[in-house]
This record gives C-alpha cells, structure tokens and sequence, in this order.
C-alpha cells in the first residue's frame, strides 16, 4: 500500500470528480466553513492546509478575492492539479510540505482553514498541528476546519460510515470507489471524536472553540486566537 502522498499524487487528476462522488453535502461542508465569519472580517493572508485540488481554496477565493491565499499540501501531483486550476490567479502561493513536521510562520495569518485532511495525520501530530497554527496565527486570528470524525462510540461510527457508503453510492460511487476509499482509510486514517478535537484545540491555546455544525462524521470546527 502506497503512503498518503503517493495516495494523492496517483488520484490527482480524478481526485475533484471522486471526491463529489465521495461524501455526501460536500458543497454545502465546504459552504458552511464561512457562515459565522463576520461581514467585517477582512483577511489579510489565508492558509488553506491540504489544499488537494483546491476545492475549499475556490471558495476562499469567491470569499475573498484579494486576499493572499497560501495552498499547502503534501503531494506534488496534486498541488499541480490546483496551481493548473488557479493558474490565472495572482494571489496564490503554492506549498508542498508535511503539515505534520513543517513550522509555520509565526504571527503571520489571519484566518487557516481546512477541509478533510487533518485526519491523515495521528493525534499527537494534530495536537503538534493546533499549536503550530495557534502561533502562525494574528491575535483575532480564526482557524476553522472541517473533517472526518469518529463516534464516541464504535455503534456510533459504524452507522455513521453505513450511512456515508449509501450515500456514496447514490451520489455516483461504484463499488470499486468504495473499495479504493475504505483501503485508504483502513491504512491512513486517524479519525478522532469531536470532544477530542474541541478539547485539543483548547490544549493548543485557543481561547474560543466551538463546533459549528456536524452531519453524519463530517464536522466543522472553530478556534479563535485572543
Ligand atoms: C481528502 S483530500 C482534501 C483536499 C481538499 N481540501 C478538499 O476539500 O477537496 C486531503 C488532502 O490532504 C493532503 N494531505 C494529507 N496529509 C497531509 C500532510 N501531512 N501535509 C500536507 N497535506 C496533506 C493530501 O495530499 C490531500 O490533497
């Protein structure tokens, strides 16, 4: 079994059609990640971590079309896929790098969002990722992030991955997409409970957690820096 980045790099150009074909009310996850902030939040530089193909880096963009947005992710191919999409967009800088080993800047960002990657990586590392986001970003800073989650219980996650796999299947996933998905996870994920991520976020520093919405095991999550 191949690791996450060659994972990513052999999905690149099918990954935008799989993933839309994968989880259920992916338009309306990625939506929601931008109801709460406010009118007046104007972002000066935004991090979009595992950026894939850039699919939450275009909503960023419809948001805020003047910010300086940098789109990091791990695999080379992919990041290709995306800097090919955005390729008449000057505002994008393109980033390869491991969200678990990289530092980032310190005081640099005002808003580091997130959609369906955090959970590649195991739950010290997400800690290490909270701090390291914590210090990359300006006081009043936000962090928002969707992902996969886990129940806090095995009946809870089960039913919760019964009804991702209908779901799947009646937006257009065959039996073979569901295969090459649950290989993947089987081999690479690192689903934790929502308690966990609230209660990490704080460990990290964040002053203000919350979770703004959840269905099934897709979750948003909010932490602001004082
Ligand atoms: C399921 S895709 C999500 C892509 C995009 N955010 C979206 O919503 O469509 C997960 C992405 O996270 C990236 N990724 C996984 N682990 C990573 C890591 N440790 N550092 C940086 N990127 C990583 C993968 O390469 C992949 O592009």
């Amino acid at each position: 079994m191949e690791n996450v980045e060659e994972f990513y790099d052999q999905l690149s150009s099918s990954y935008s059609d799989l993933i839309r074909k994968c989880v259920p009310r992916y338009d309306e996850l990625l939506n929601n990640m931008f109801l709460y902030l406010n009118a007046d939040f104007k972002p000066l530089r935004i991090l979009d971590l595992g950026c894939g193909t850039g699919n939450l880096t275009q909503k960023i963009i419809e948001h805020f079309p003047d910010t300086q947005i940098d789109a990091l992710d791990l695999s080379e191919d992919i990041l290709e896929e995306c800097k090919k999409r955005f390729a008449n967009k000057s505002n994008i800088n393109y980033i390869q790098a491991d969200f678990k080993t990289m530092h980032l800047p310190a005081a640099e960002y005002d808003l580091v969002m997130s959609s369906i990657a955090i959970h590649h990586v195991e739950d010290p590392f997400k800690l290490e990722l909270y701090k390291n986001v914590y210090q990359s970003l300006k006081k009043g800073g936000i962090f928002i992030f969707a992902d996969q989650t886990r129940g806090i219980t095995d009946d809870i996650y089960f039913k919760n991955i019964d009804c991702w796999k209908e779901g799947a299947f009646k937006l257009g996933s065959t039996e073979e997409n569901w295969k090459m998905w649950m290989e993947h996870q089987d081999a690479h994920d690192h689903h934790s409970p929502i308690g966990w991520h609230l209660d990490n976020l704080k460990n990290a520093g964040f002053e203000e957690v919350d979770l703004l919405s959840k269905y099934l095991m897709w979750a948003i999550c909010w932490a602001k820096k004082h």
